[in-house]
């Protein structure tokens, strides 16, 4: 009979059998002691093998096969032959006795029983610890324990759930310490919606984890005693409901969007906290070097802050001799302004930035790239300044970073944003220094919606093209070659005469490797990655020459390259043209805007430039032209009417310059 039974069984199930613990016996010998504590329990005395299971308050039962129990109708046979207290079928899936006067202890055991889904303990006076146990439990999405006397630390072994849970509720306990992290790094909780944490005496930073559940709409972190910057990735999360109040966070709040949450979510914190909804960051001078500090992990959260840096960066007093030769400037750029336990290196055009003269300067966070966060910051004198934090994790070596960075502040070009300073903190935090350009990105230029924006005729996007080509050549054509490694719209600045200036360039290879393959894959969705990129792990000025040639499509055709937001589907431009000259249709393929004027596109160069971005494109990487080549082409195939460039109607600011 016994080895019958058995034998279409699962190993576990046979484990449980052979410890013979159904989830009656772990009720009523382990659970039920437990939750009473010492008194009786009125509702309690119902778990009682002399009464229908049926009857046994605020639990819910099934069957293995997922069939649940039905209490309700009063006439079935289950209801009254459920006297079967030790069939290994029957398994509970809910216990819900909220205010029910329990006053004992949450016992280790529920963890065991392996169909629990939801646990509702709230508003009683169970006491003690939150066991370990919980965590290992293989089915519980639902947990309140709110208002109750628990207390110590969360075990870490909650986000064992987290792929499972959709609502933790610990609101009103006595739990302190610091929230333990997922195991996971990118653990996303994808289920989770409801946390509430609220009124206990949690400590720490704010969780930042948390920012990684992209499926929470209900967040109460309220009335503890957390501190710290409140992080900008926050804004991030699709929340209905959050409560931040009573607590110590200090510093900038999150641009959460037009009045998306009242004051009243942020009240009652260190008096730091400011922006709106509540009252306007006030201008102080004269942080102390330990604020400073303080204030490069506040960018490291990702939070808005007051940036403090950097005096006279923007007074004109940069060197005369600006142009002057690189070597004229090595003995210069190892200027360190050091009373801060962090490290400034100082660039050309960078020489009078200083930590010691601290002003404050309000930091606003521009993007969030692969590489780290982008802040643009005001100084006290009224000038900008763009702050790069890079990524944890970052510059690893040391040493043969920083010859890098310095190798990349030595650069000069019109068609590269230059690099001001360098800011290497004890706690490994680096920051890169770059102008601030209040321009618009290639992207937003072409692909972002048009009012407002000047037209993009043949003639500017030429400029245009042959600007980037020129900044690419330059970083290839160095004594040490730099790889840009991340070519694309979205890191070309346009400014109103047609300019573009790269940004991000080098900085490939001073990422880790996690973070350089993610921006490969970012680089594959986006449609920038040239195909032999994946095995090698490196890009190089060939991988450079076939994103410029994917932008310079780009630049043609007026369309996104890679995935579309929309609807997912991947464009790829190479394609698209390979099949417009196919079905000769290649005059098609550009951008009607572009062809504004242009009376013949042969003579124009525009076929010319079509044809070179192919070259470009090419997937063997070896038959690519160099970036040299892609100028010199490019200035050959100008467009005839250069007038196009500033015809006045067309002109936002009516300025010309020299083409
Ligand atoms: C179950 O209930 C009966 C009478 O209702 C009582 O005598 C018995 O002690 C109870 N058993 C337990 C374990 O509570
Ligand atoms: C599941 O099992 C129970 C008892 O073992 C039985 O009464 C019920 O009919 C079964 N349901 C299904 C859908 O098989
Ligand atoms: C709650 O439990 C306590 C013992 O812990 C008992 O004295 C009290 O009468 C109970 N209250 C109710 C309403 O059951
Ligand atoms: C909360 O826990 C702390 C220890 O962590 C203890 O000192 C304090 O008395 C507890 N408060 C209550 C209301 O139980
Ligand atoms: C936020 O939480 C605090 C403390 O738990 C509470 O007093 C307050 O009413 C809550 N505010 C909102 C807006 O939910
Ligand atoms: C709040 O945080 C500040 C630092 O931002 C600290 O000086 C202060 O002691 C904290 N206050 C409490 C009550 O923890």
């Amino acid at each position: 009979m016994a080895a019958m039974k058995l034998l279409p069984l699962c190993i576990s199930l046979l484990l449980t059998l052979t410890h013979s613990i159904s989830d009656v016996e772990l009720l009523l010998l382990k659970i039920k002691p437990s939750l009473q504590g010492t008194a009786e329990n009125l509702l309690l005395l119902s778990w009682n093998t002399s009464v229908p299971l049926c009857q046994w308050r605020g639990l819910k039962w099934a069957f293995r096969n997922g069939s649940s129990l039905l209490c309700t109708d009063l006439s079935s046979p289950q209801w009254s032959s459920l006297f079967l207290y030790n069939d290994p079928f029957l398994q509970l899936i809910s216990i819900q006795l909220p205010s029910a006067n329990l006053s004992g202890t949450l016992p280790k055991e529920i963890g065991e029983l392996a169909s629990l889904q939801t646990l509702y303990l709230s508003v009683n006076a169970l006491s003690g610890r939150i066991p370990l146990e919980l965590g290992y439990s293989s089915s519980l999405s639902d947990i309140d324990l709110s208002h109750n006397l628990l207390e110590g630390t969360v075990p870490a072994s909650i986000w064992n759930l987290c792929d499972r849970l959709v609502s933790l509720r610990i609101h009103g306990n006595n739990l302190s310490g610091t929230l333990p992290e997922p195991a996971l790094p990118d653990a996303s909780c994808n289920s989770l919606e409801f946390l509430d944490l609220g009124q206990n005496g949690f400590s720490g930073t704010f969780p930042e984890f948390i920012v990684g559940f992209r499926g929470l709409k209900h967040l109460d972190l309220g009335d503890n005693m957390f501190s710290g910057p409140i992080p900008e990735t926050i804004t991030g999360l699709k929340l209905d409901k959050l409560n931040l109040s009573h607590n110590n966070f200090s510093g900038v709040l999150p641009n959460f969007g037009e009045s998306k949450f009242g004051a009243e979510v942020f009240e009652g914190n260190n008096e730091g906290l400011c922006g709106p909804p509540l009252k306007t960051c006030s201008v102080k001078s004269g942080l102390s070097s330990g604020a400073i500090a303080g204030l490069v992990i506040g960018l490291m959260t990702g939070a808005v802050v007051l940036v403090s840096l950097l005096i006279g960066y923007f007074q004109g007093k940069r060197k005369r001799n600006m142009d002057k030769d690189e070597d004229d400037f090595e003995d210069e750029e190892d200027e360190e302004a050091g009373n801060v336990d962090g490290k400034l290196v100082l660039f050309q055009g960078g020489e009078h930035l200083t930590l010691e003269d601290v002003l404050n300067a309000t930091g606003q966070v521009m993007e969030k790239t692969s590489y780290g966060t982008v802040y643009k910051a005001k100084l006290a004198d009224g000038g900008t300044i763009a702050l790069r934090l890079l990524r944890e994790g970052s510059c690893k070596d040391r040493s043969s970073c920083l010859t890098l960075i310095k190798q990349l502040g030595r650069i000069r070009h019109e068609n590269l944003i230059p690099l001001r300073a360098f800011y290497q903190g004890k706690r490994g935090e680096k920051l890169l220094i770059y102008d601030y350009l209040p321009n618009k990105t290639l992207y937003d230029l072409l692909h972002e919606s048009r009012v407002g924006k000047p037209v993009l005729n043949w003639a500017r996007r030429h400029k245009i093209a042959l600007g980037i080509a020129r900044g690419l050549a330059h970083l290839h054509g160095l004594e040490t070659p730099i790889t840009h490694g991340n070519v694309r719209s979205k890191t070309i600045l346009v400014d109103e005469f047609f300019v573009a200036r790269l940004n991000e360039f080098g900085l490939d290879k001073i990422m880790v490797p996690s973070i350089a393959d993610e921006i490969i894959t970012q680089a594959k969705t986006d449609g920038y990655k040239a195909p032999e990129l994946q095995k090698m792990k490196k890009c190089n000025s060939r991988t450079d020459v076939y994103a410029f040639g994917i932008v310079l499509l780009e630049i043609l055709l007026g369309r996104r390259p890679g995935k579309s937001p929309r609807n997912g589907e991947f464009v790829d431009l190479p394609s698209l043209v390979k099949v417009a000259v196919l079905e000769e249709t290649t005059l098609e393929v550009f951008d009607v805007e572009l062809l504004k004027g242009v009376r013949n596109p042969m003579e124009e160069g525009l076929v010319q430039a079509l044809k070179l971005a192919m070259g470009c494109c090419a997937p063997v990487a070896s038959v690519r032209p160099t970036m040299d080549e892609v100028v010199r082409q490019l200035e050959e195939s100008r467009p005839r009417n250069r007038s196009a460039l500033y015809s006045p109607e067309e002109t936002r600011s009516g300025s010309v310059t020299p083409f």
